[in-house]
Order: structure tokens, then sequence, then C-alpha cells
């Protein structure tokens, strides 16, 4: 890492490992870090330990980081100083990283550059124990093969680039508006062959695929004696998406599927890693509840694994028990755990212990090691959200009363942003008890805007209001009725005159803050560069006064929509009065530019983002997507439209429509606006001839209008370029927005 990344100071630093008595999983990572005169010393007993206290020494005394979207600032550091010792232990053995469908939202089409990039953050940031399961298809499709189905059955089975994680558990099956190329798997699988290399090299413990079971349609044509059963439909999807075959664990062509896959796999990369990813029953039930068949199932899959790999350790996502909670009572979950009757042999994610914590009711898992994960965000949505308490307090808690965990880790649907409370999470691992907020929200903050610019003296006081003031508001929810998670904005949902305020739980349109007060913060950050023009050429500061504006405004957008709403509510309209009528009209059309006009701001501001990366704008998502195809035509038009499906649609024909919206540059304007328009034209009209929405023409017209924006969006401002600098942007929007927002 210290070639790459700080080629200047390979003589300044020097490392030393000693790993005598380390166990992965079993140890915590201790470092010391001592520097004298240009001189940095660091002493620990893992690769990852080394890792952890070159950050704390970068971050704490050069204020240099790296950071998701911004990239490496470690090249920046100029003078090393001199320091007390610096030691740090860590308070848990396994910090983990990813969540299945990470894979899907955020690194769907990464490339090598963005993957080095996020595994230097990892590393940096203590991560030991990654999923690495890009590319699992090449090796399913040489065990299917083997045993004898046709490269086309294979190939009929599996999902487009965009939708690879719901695949691999076995919530969907096949693709629609293309077909997987052979092409995709197998640069995928070359990717993830440097990928699972250089998490090695950093010292971690990759987590890696294993056979789950489902498998083509055509695997009961080949084998017609085979113990196969279709499993349930999923969210709505057709049965030829959905409702995939699963060979059930009991017949034995499931363990010579299971032998065949890691021996593949072992093959290609090493005896790198023992520890396997295996979901069964991700929002999808066992086809019995009976606890000796619970009991039998799991023994088996895990005798599979063990024939596979004599050091086999099972993870399995608590998920299910939190989302399939009905069925899978404590006694299922009792049984089902107790059929792997060596406790060490499995390893439990506590998926959403922030919110949804599972461990305290299924006691500790029965005495399984598990990790205590915050989840934080879905679909990849952004909006400023956290939840500080429950992060710091709670896993130092679970600590406390569980003797059977043994990690903290981040199971985010998606990097979307907020990226302190992530860096909050992981450096709690390092920290015996709660970490103090104040002091870290204001540490933080100085590490994120030094550079050699701005820090000719102390960063601005209006910096460290700015985040007290995040810190009070968006980021300390303790209200988990009203959200458990991201918050949407009401825009990015499919237009109706109901329903779309105050959404709860985990897909929550409520605000948990005085919106006023995020517009103080917003001025008080904008004022911070009057004191340090500086940090106008900041990325990090650039990156965050954008978010924050974006923010500022996604919120008004809501009282305009009230407005709108009951301006063209019929029952308020006075028919036989001709001039107020007229007057409600025109109410009601400035009330619709100004939503209009606010979702163009939008889009025009956050083309602004410093950011090349592939989640940083819809043109950028795509042209990604799009590079993955070599240049040839057909498939290109697949992944572009697999990309833009994924953040809209979410399905052939809308089944979980903008569950994974996000407001980016390109579908903040080429698709939540026009939607919005449809809609308000159409209530006009109601206003002006007096005959109400005919809600089933609308609903009708709006979701057939989405399915036609597939290809259009694919060609949505693939030049997207601000013409002017970020300053005078916002002093445009200041100008345009004040009165309303009450700046
Ligand atoms: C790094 O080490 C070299 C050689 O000892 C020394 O000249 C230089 O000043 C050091 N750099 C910093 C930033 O301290
Ligand atoms: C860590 O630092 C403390 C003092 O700051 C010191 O007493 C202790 O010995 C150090 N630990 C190690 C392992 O060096
Ligand atoms: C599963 O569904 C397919 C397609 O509908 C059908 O042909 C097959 O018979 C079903 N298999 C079982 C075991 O129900
Ligand atoms: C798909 O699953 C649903 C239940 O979730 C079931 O009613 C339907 O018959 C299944 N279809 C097939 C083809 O297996
Ligand atoms: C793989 O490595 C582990 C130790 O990390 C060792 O116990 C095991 O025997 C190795 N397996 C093979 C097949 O070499
Ligand atoms: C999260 O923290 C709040 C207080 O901030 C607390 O009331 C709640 O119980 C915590 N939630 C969980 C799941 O522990
Ligand atoms: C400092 O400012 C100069 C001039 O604006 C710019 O070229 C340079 O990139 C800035 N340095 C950093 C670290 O942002
Ligand atoms: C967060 O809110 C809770 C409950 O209102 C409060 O007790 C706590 O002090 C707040 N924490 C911070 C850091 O503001
Ligand atoms: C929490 O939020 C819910 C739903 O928004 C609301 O009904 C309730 O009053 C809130 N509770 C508190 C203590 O504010
Ligand atoms: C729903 O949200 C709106 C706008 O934030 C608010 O004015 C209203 O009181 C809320 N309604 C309920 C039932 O909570
Ligand atoms: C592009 O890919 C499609 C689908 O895989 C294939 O049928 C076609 O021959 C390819 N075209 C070229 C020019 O290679
Ligand atoms: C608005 O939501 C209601 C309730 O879900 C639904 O019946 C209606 O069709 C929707 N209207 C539109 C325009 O989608």
């Amino acid at each position: 890492m210290r070639w790459r990344r700080l080629p200047n100071h390979v003589d300044n630093f020097s490392f030393e490992l000693v790993t005598e008595n380390h166990t992965p999983g079993v140890t915590n990572d201790h470092y010391v870090v001592s520097c004298d005169k240009g001189t940095v010393t660091i002493q620990g007993n893992s690769l990852i330990a080394l890792a952890s206290g070159l950050r704390r020494y970068l971050a704490d005394r050069s204020h240099v980081d790296f950071y998701w979207f911004i990239g490496s600032q470690l090249e920046q550091v100029e003078a090393l100083p001199s320091c007390t010792a610096i030691n740090g232990s860590s308070v848990v053995p396994w910090r983990y990283h990813f969540n299945t469908v990470t894979f899907s939202y955020t690194t769907a089409f990464w490339t090598w550059e963005d993957w080095e990039d996020e595994l230097d953050w990892l590393a940096l940031r203590g991560v030991n124990l990654p999923l690495a399961w890009v590319g699992m298809e090449k090796l399913l499709v040489e065990v299917f093969h083997e045993v004898g189905l046709s490269q086309p059955e294979i190939l009929d089975f599996l999902s487009g680039p965009a939708f690879q994680a719901w695949n691999r558990f076995g919530n969907i099956q096949g693709s629609w508006g293309g077909q997987l190329p052979m092409s995709w798997i197998d640069k995928q699988f070359d990717l993830q062959q440097k990928i699972v290399k250089r998490m090695v090299e950093l010292g971690m413990t990759p987590v890696l695929p294993a056979f789950t079971g489902f498998v083509p349609r055509a695997f009961s044509e080949v084998f017609p004696d085979a113990s196969v059963v279709n499993i349930s439909q999923w969210n709505g999807f057709s049965s030829q998406y959905t409702n995939d075959t699963f060979l059930e664990p009991t017949d034995p062509l499931f363990a010579q599927l299971q032998k065949s896959f890691i021996v593949k796999q072992q093959t290609y990369y090493g005896n790198i890693s023992s520890i396997y990813t295996l979901d069964q029953f991700n929002e999808n039930d066992p086809i019995s509840g009976d606890l000796d068949a619970l009991r039998q199932l799991s023994s088996t899959v895990w005798q599979s694994l063990k024939d596979a790999d004599p050091n086999a350790i099972w993870m399995l996502q608590g998920w299910l028990f939190f989302s399939n909670a009905e069925f899978w009572t404590d006694e299922r979950v009792e049984a089902f755990l107790g059929g792997v009757t060596r406790h060490t042999d499995m390893l439990i994610l506590d998926l959403f212990s922030e919110t949804q914590p599972q461990w305290q009711r299924l006691d500790s898992y029965y005495g399984k090691p598990w990790i205590w994960c915050q989840l934080h965000d879905y679909g990849g949505n952004q909006g400023l959200y956290g939840q500080v308490m429950n992060i710091t307090v709670n896993p130092i808690e679970a600590l406390a009363n569980s003797s059977s965990l043994v990690g903290f880790g981040l199971t985010m649907e998606g990097q979307e942003g907020n990226e302190i409370m992530y860096d909050l999470m992981l450096d709690q691992a390092w920290s015996a008890s709660p970490i103090d907020l104040e002091a870290y929200f204001h540490d933080w903050a100085t590490i994120r805007y030094s550079d050699s610019n701005t820090t000719s003296g102390p960063l601005p006081a209006q910096i460290y209001e700015t985040w007290e003031i995040l810190l009070r508001t968006v980021y300390n929810n303790t209200n988990l009725t009203s959200a458990q998670a991201v918050t949407k904005s009401i825009f990015e949902l499919a237009p109706n005159a109901t329903g779309l305020f105050n959404r709860t739980g985990h897909h929550p349109t409520t605000i948990t803050y005085d919106p006023s007060t995020l517009v103080e913060a917003w001025q008080t950050f904008i004022s911070a560069s009057n004191s340090t023009p500086a940090l106008w050429s900041n990325k990090a500061y650039q990156f965050d006064l954008i978010d924050i504006s974006r923010q500022v405004l996604a919120n008004k957008f809501n009282p305009l929509y009230s407005a709108f709403i009951a301006q063209t509510n019929l029952t308020n309209l006075d028919t036989t009065n001709k001039s107020t009528r007229n007057a409600s009209i025109a109410a009601a059309t400035q009330t619709q530019s100004q939503m209009l006009s606010l979702l163009t701001t939008i889009d025009t501001l956050v083309q602004f983002t410093p950011s090349k990366s592939p989640e940083s704008s819809l043109p950028a998502w795509i042209s990604t997507a799009r590079s993955w195809a070599d240049g040839n035509a057909t498939i290109s038009d697949f992944y572009a439209y697999n990309a833009i499906n994924q953040v809209t649609l979410w399905g052939p024909m809308g089944e979980i429509s903008d569950y994974a919206s996000r407001q980016w540059a390109g579908l903040v304007g080429g698709y939540y606006l026009p939607r919005w328009q449809i809609f308000t034209d159409a209530y006009l009209d109601a206003l002006k001839t007096g005959h109400a929405v005919n809600q089933t023409q609308l609903h009708a017209g709006l979701l057939s209008w989405e399915e036609q924006q597939q290809e259009p969006l694919a060609s949505v401002g693939t030049s997207l370029q601000p013409s002017d600098g970020l300053q005078n942007k916002i002093n445009l929007i200041e100008s345009e927005w004040c009165e309303v927002l009450g700046c």
C-alpha cells in the first residue's frame, strides 16, 4: 500500500509484523506507531493491524485519509510530525464489510481501479473479512456444464449484470432485456482473481461463495430423479423470472455439486479462505417448518461444505430471521442452527443490528459466533441520515452481553454517501467504550477538509458548527418508528396525491429533523468559505456542500407538493366564481413551475459532484456499464438497459419500481422531473375542466411512460458538463431559492 499511495515516502515508513500467536477471527489486532524526525515505525500483529495503524497516524497527525467518491488524499502528505506513541487494539477480531446486494447496487460495473480504491479504503479502516463473490457465475457454469447441462441451458438461468445478487440466492432467475453473455462471466471472473489476490496481500480473509442449490430449470431434464422443488414467487415477478428451482440438500447430487464448486474455486484461487457465504432462504421459506427437517437441512448443507473443505466455516446472513420472522420462530431458528453441531463452523451476520437486532431474541444465535452489523442504507438510496447512538452504544453493550460476538461490520445495500456513519462504525471496533461523538465529528471534519491550501491556519469555525448541527439532526435519529434507515425524498417516488408522506420503517420518507435547521447548517457551511476561499478547491468540501444543498432542496419539494395538492383539490374549489377559480388555477400553475424548477436545480447542482465513481451520476453509471461490452453494440445496449432498469423499474414490469432510486444527475432531470410534469399536468387539467383526475388512467399512463423511458435514459446527458463553477452555482441557488427556503 505504501508504494502505491505514498510513493514519495517509501523511506519514511517501516513496518514490523509480529504475528506470533495471532489467529484470524480469534485474536484481536494491535498496533503501535512510533515516530521520530520523519521516520515512522508501525508495529502490529497482523497486516490489517499495520494498515490500521498507518491510517490512524496519517489521519490524526498528517490530516490525510481516503474517502469514497473523493479518493485518496494520502499522496498530499507533506510533513510527518513526530508523535508520542499511538497504539490501538481492536475490541473484536473480525471487521466485516459488504451486503450480498452491494455487489449489485454499488459495485455491479466497477473496474479494477474502483476495486483497488475500495480495498485500500477497507484495509485502512481495519476490515479483515470482506465478502468476495464477484464472478461466481464462472464457477456455476463450469459445475453445471460438468454434469451435462448445455451452455444455453445454464445461461438461461443467469440474471443480468445489475441483478446477479438476487439470482445467486434464488430470488430471481433469467434475464430480461437480453441474455447474460459468456464474455461478462469471463471478465468478471478475471476481476475476481485480482480482487481476492489483493485482499490476501492486504491481510484480509475473503468470504467466498459456495453452491447454494439453485439450479437451472433444465436440471430436472438432465436428472429426472433429482429431488428438486420450485421455491416461492418473489416480489410479484412472473414465474419465468422467479420460482427458482432448488436442489434439495438431502439429494446426494447437492454434495457432489458443492464439492465440485469448492474444489474448482480452490484450484483457481489457491487455499486462501475457508469461510463461505451460503444463503438459501433469503426472502423465501424452507418447504417444511418441521424442526427435525430444519435440523437435518442445515446439517446436510454443513456436511457438504465440510466434505469439500474440512476447514469450512458457513457464513449466514441473518436477514431471514428478521424479514421472515413469522416463519422463523425461536424454535425453528434453534433447530436450524442446531443442525451444525460445532459452533465455530458457523458465522452469523446480525444484519440490521442498529434497528432490528435479532441476537437477543435468538439467545446470541444459540452460541454460534456472530457479527454486529450496521445496515443503514437500502438500495443505494441517498439522504443525509444516521443513528449515531445505536451504532456506538449498542455494539459495546452487545459485547458485554454476548460471549459469541466476534465482529462488527457494515452491511449497507449500497455505499451511497453518509461516509461518516460508516467510518464511525468501523472505528468503534477499535474502542472499548462508545465513541465520544462530538469529538469524533470534530476530528473527522478536520481531517476531511485539511489540505495544503485550506490549512494555512485552523479550519474556520463554521465547518465545525455545521458538523455539530448535522450530528444533532440528520445523524441522530432516535425515533425508529419514524425511520430505520436512509430516508428517501418523495420526488423519487411515483407521483400520487396520497401516500408519499410519512412513510416509516426501512424505506422512510419521514424527515426526522426540523428542515429549517438543515438550512441553517447549509448556510453555515457556505459561510466557512468566506474566511477560507481555498475550500472551493477542496474536493471534500465540494462534495459535502453539494450533498447538503441537495438535501435542503429535496426537503423543500415537500411543502410545494402539499400546496399543489391542496390547490388542485376540486372539493375546495369555488366553481361558481370565475375569478377565484382563475386565481386557483394561476396559483397551482405557479406551484407546479416551482416544483419542476426545483428538480431542475437539483439536477444541475449534482452535476458538479466531483467524482468519477460509477455511482455518482446516471451517465457515469451507464457508461461504466457500457464499458464492459468491448464495443459490441448489442451487448452495450443490454448493459445500459440493465443499469437503468435497476435504478428505475427494478424488474421487467416495474415489480419493485423506485426501490433503488438515486438523486443522480440525469435521473432527477431525465426521469423524476418529466414524471412529475405528467402528474401535475393531469391535476392542472382537472382543475381547469372540473373533472376529477381518472386515477386508473393516470396510473396506467405513468407506468407505460416509465417503461418507455428505458431507452431514452440511456442517452440522457452522456456529456453532462457543468458549465460554470460550483461557487457560482451555489450563489445562483441562493438567489433563486433563499426566499422560499427561509435563509
Ligand atoms: C523522509 O525521510 C528522508 C530520509 O531520511 C528525510 O530526508 C525526509 O525529510 C523525510 N520526510 C519527511 C516528510 O519527514
Ligand atoms: C500503549 O500506550 C500506553 C500509553 O499510552 C503504554 O502504556 C502501553 O505500553 C502501550 N502499549 C503497547 C502495546 O505498547
Ligand atoms: C417448476 O416450474 C417449471 C416451469 O413452470 C415446471 O415446468 C416444473 O415442472 C416445476 N417443477 C416442479 C418440481 O414443480
Ligand atoms: C411460484 O410460486 C407461487 C407461490 O409463491 C406458486 O403459487 C406458483 O405456483 C409457483 N409457480 C411455479 C411455476 O412454480
Ligand atoms: C489450507 O490452509 C489451512 C491453513 O490456513 C490448512 O489448515 C489446510 O490444510 C490447507 N488446505 C489445503 C488443502 O492445503
Ligand atoms: C437505538 O437507540 C435508541 C436511542 O437512541 C434506543 O431507544 C433504541 O432502543 C435503540 N435501538 C435498538 C434497536 O437498540
Ligand atoms: C491548491 O490550490 C491550487 C490553486 O487553486 C490548486 O491547483 C491545487 O490543486 C490545490 N491543492 C489542493 C491539495 O487542493
Ligand atoms: C441524540 O438524541 C438523544 C435523544 O434525543 C439524546 O439523548 C442524545 O444526547 C443525542 N446525541 C447527540 C450526539 O446529539
Ligand atoms: C416517532 O415517530 C412516529 C412516526 O413518525 C410518531 O408517530 C411518534 O410520535 C414519534 N415519537 C416520538 C417520541 O417523537
Ligand atoms: C405527514 O407529513 C406532513 C408533512 O411533513 C405533516 O405536515 C403531517 O402532519 C404528517 N401527517 C401525519 C399523519 O403524520
Ligand atoms: C455482439 O454480441 C451478440 C450477442 O452476444 C452477438 O450475437 C453478436 O455476434 C456480437 N456482434 C459482434 C459484431 O461481434
Ligand atoms: C395513487 O395511489 C392510490 C392508492 O395506492 C392508487 O389507487 C392510485 O391509482 C394512485 N394514483 C396514481 C395516479 O398512480
